[in-house]
């Protein structure tokens, strides 16, 4: 791709230079890869897709570069779907099912190829390697990815002429791929429906991963209560770039916009400009997780008195919402229903509310109503993965209306958010938001709470805090 820019200091390269720049580079060509750890665990995957799609093309793009602005990019995040399928996190690839006559499918990987040294290019592409970094040849990641790889540049051409094979596409990542396989947008949308059904339940990898990134996030928000006296100093940034440099030194970079929200910030479900003061005597709501480098992220919220120790009100609000948690957490065990978790959190605030005179009763009433709603708009969970809000496009059977099986993880994180200009609750409440999340996983008989490293009683997060006050 050319420059986005028309005022570059330097014009066409001499032909000198262009020669210059075409010779006397080493074969850097890395001939002893091994597999990626979790190619084996990828072609599991991807012969759970085949067995859905007899018959059927199939084609997972990986999606391609976001301009910011001229010849500024966004970072790259490839799509969940093709890293779950491959493993792999390059830009501008697709994996692509072919049909085999005599049943399933082989599987093949588009690639951008390294750059060749025969044109400018090279060097003068504003996404060229020169710019953007080494990438691999195709042999290399054949290696990799144990996949038969192939030159994305001629996939648009290779899939129109194959167009007679019924086809379907992951919309929404490649649009010049879209254009040339011209499918069925509700075929489309069942391929879709499907790669986030195959992410329910996790694999053993995966559930490592998970542990990883949850691991690392814990180390984050230790960071962050180590340094809250800075944020009192600074802002809400403070708290927001501690935890990114954790991220982004044990990890590829956090999972979705670190909430870090302070005072009545905390009542803003994703308050993420982070830009307000961190006053002590108001609560600290931090929601926030790591990415590991594999992409699979945690997804955890504490919500930390800044000075150290809870007001009354503050404990009062917390205590509930903390009960309400662990009914959640209780309630997650295989064969139980997806919905249970969230029921038994939403019933046990419903009841605190109507105690409170917040809502009117009976509790079950209240519940049945939806009444606890107003200061509680958001779900109690969901499943957690390579997306923080993994598998979003799953059916409804298959995930909010199914029972839980061993595999799954998913957050529980009830929470209670009284705005600050809520005239319906007695002023001492206004403007304290609380929510507690973990990431649970299912087990064969009930759940592991694999964030359980962070404290979640009131008085067990006041006691972190005054040990790491030192
Ligand atoms: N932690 C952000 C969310 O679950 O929406
Ligand atoms: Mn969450």
């Amino acid at each position: 791709m050319s420059k986005r820019r028309k005022n570059g200091l330097y014009g066409e390269p001499s032909p000198e230079l262009s020669a210059l720049m075409r010779s006397g580079w080493a074969d850097t060509e890395q001939r002893d890869l091994k597999p990626l750890e979790q190619a084996p665990y990828a072609a599991r995957r991807r012969a759970a897709l085949s067995a859905r799609f007899p018959g059927e093309r199939l084609v997972i793009p990986s999606g391609n570069l976001k301009i910011r602005s001229n010849d500024a990019h966004y970072p790259f995040r490839p799509c969940t779907g093709y890293v779950h399928l491959t493993g792999d996190q390059s830009r501008d690839g697709a994996l692509v099912l072919e049909p085999r006559p005599g049943g399933g499918h082989d599987a093949y990987c588009y690639q951008l190829p390294r750059d060749a040294r025969d044109s400018d290019e090279f060097w003068t592409g504003d996404t060229a390697e020169l710019w953007m970094g080494r990438r691999h040849s195709l042999a290399e990641a054949e290696r990799l990815l144990g996949l038969r790889c192939r030159d994305v540049r001629a996939a648009a051409t290779e899939l129109a002429a194959a167009a007679t094979v019924p086809t379907r596409i992951l919309r929404g990542h490649d649009p010049v791929l879209e254009a040339a396989v011209d499918t069925d947008e509700e075929r489309d949308a069942e391929l879709e429906e499907t790669l986030s059904e195959l992410r329910l339940v996790k694999d053993e990898w995966e559930i490592r991963q998970l542990r990883a990134a949850v691991d690392s996030t814990v180390r984050g928000f230790t960071d962050c209560v180590r340094e809250l006296s800075r944020a009192v100093a600074t802002s809400e940034r403070w708290v927001e770039t501690t935890f990114f440099r954790r991220a982004r030194l044990e990890g590829n970079d956090v999972g979705y916009g670190s909430i870090c929200a302070a005072g009545e910030h905390a009542t803003i479900m994703h308050w993420t400009r982070n830009d307000g003061p961190v006053r002590p005597g108001e609560l600290l709501l931090l929601d926030a997780g790591v990415e590991t480098h594999t992409l699979y992220t945690a997804d955890v919220t504490r919500t930390l008195p800044i000075s150290g120790a809870f007001t009354p009100v503050q404990r009062k609000v917390y205590d509930a919402v903390y009960e309400a948690q662990e009914a959640g957490i209780a309630a997650v065990k295989p064969g139980a229903h997806y919905r249970d978790f969230h029921e038994a959190a939403q019933r046990h605030l419903a009841e605190r509310l109507v105690e409170w005179g917040f809502v009117e009763g009976p509790a079950g009433r209240a519940y049945e109503l939806g009444l606890q709603r107003r200061f509680s708009i958001a779900g109690t969970g969901h499943m957690l993965g390579l997306d923080v809000h993994d598998c979003a496009q799953a059916r409804n059977d298959t995930y909010v209306d199914a029972p839980l099986e061993p595999g799954m993880v998913l957050t529980v994180e009830p929470g209670l958010y009284f705005q600050a200009d809520d005239l319906t609750v007695p002023e001492e409440f206004r403007g304290i938001g609380v929510r507690i999340e973990d990431d649970i996983l299912v087990t064969a008989d009930g759940n592991e709470n694999l964030s359980a490293g962070l404290p979640r009683r009131a008085d067990d997060v006041e006691a972190w805090m005054r040990d790491l006050a030192g």
